[in-house]
């Protein structure tokens, strides 16, 4: 399978499994990526997905260059919509969504993290948007979503240069939320990703849809739209218990309604 679907607990763990290609994104990986969004999601029982790649040199190395080196513009224009559809599903996706960046993330693989929630990087963590070495620029939301994550200056070197950076540097920047030791990566995604699932489902969804919207202007509605789901939070089993809980001195026991 190009990508491997498993559930620990309240846990998606989704891997990009094509080391030997350093998990570049085929047609076939985009949608095996579609799958395991469909099985994370229609399971009640997963509360955060964490998407990595397998092998330990990349998370992923990009677009297949293969797919793209004689398409078409119309080809090429289909390719950039279904790279533009994973990031959106990944945005909407009702859960929050941890990139566990392993190795390289170029590309469309530094795309594919830029539109997970949280970005966990390993120390050999490598990002870049390296589109202009080879004649293009980034086509999967990397002059938006870089921009958005990272500022504009520093998108703008990275994306002109087509330079890589280390984690460091990207963390600095806040491309990655923070840097770990790499053989202890995937055991701080779970652990952020169970710290996560402990809270109240329905809020973290909802928290989710308004932190996506800080960014696209309007603040004013958007402050209106927060006013009412905190409103709406009221009306949940979820505010009941977690109220409770707290005068009780016990952990909550949230059921995500
Ligand atoms: N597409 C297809 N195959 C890729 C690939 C990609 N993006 N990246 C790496 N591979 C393949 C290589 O062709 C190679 O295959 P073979 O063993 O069959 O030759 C294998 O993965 C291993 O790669 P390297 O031998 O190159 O490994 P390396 O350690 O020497 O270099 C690297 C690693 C610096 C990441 C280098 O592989 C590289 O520069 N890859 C391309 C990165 C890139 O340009 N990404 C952007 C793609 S365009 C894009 O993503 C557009 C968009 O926005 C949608």
């Amino acid at each position: 399978m190009p990508v491997d679907y498993t559930r620990q607990g309240p846990v998606g763990v989704l891997t990009l499994n094509r080391p030997d290609a350093l998990n570049a994104l085929s047609r076939e990986m985009l949608a095996g990526i579609h799958t395991a969004l469909d099985a994370a999601g229609s399971d009640p029982e997963v509360r955060v997905v964490i998407i990595t790649g397998a092998g330990d040199k990349a998370f992923c190395a990009g677009a297949d260059i293969a797919t793209m080196r004689t398409a078409s513009a119309s080809e090429a224009r289909d390719f950039a919509g279904l790279g533009h559809a994973v990031g959106a599903r990944l945005e909407a996706f009702p859960r929050p969504v941890i990139a566990a960046i392993n190795g390289y993330a170029l590309g469309g693989g530094c795309e594919l993290a830029l539109a997970c929630d949280i970005r966990l990087a390993s120390e050999r963590a490598r990002f870049g948007q390296p589109e202009v070495n080879i004649g293009v620029l980034p086509g999967w939301g990397g002059t938006q979503r870089l921009v958005r994550i990272a500022g504009l200056a520093f998108a703008k070197e990275l994306i002109f240069t087509g330079r890589m950076c280390d984690a460091d540097e990207a963390a600095a920047h806040g491309l990655a939320n923070r840097v770990v030791p790499h053989a202890s990566l995937m055991n701080e995604a779970t652990a952020l990703a169970e710290l996560i699932a402990t809270k109240g489902p329905w809020a973290v969804t909802q928290a989710k849809l308004m932190t996506n919207l800080a960014l696209d202007g309007g603040q004013q509605g958007n402050l209106d739209r927060e006013r009412d789901l905190f409103a709406l939070a009221f009306t949940t089993a979820d505010q009941r218990e977690g109220m409770a809980a707290f005068f009780d001195k016990r952990p909550p026991a949230f059921e995500g309604r």
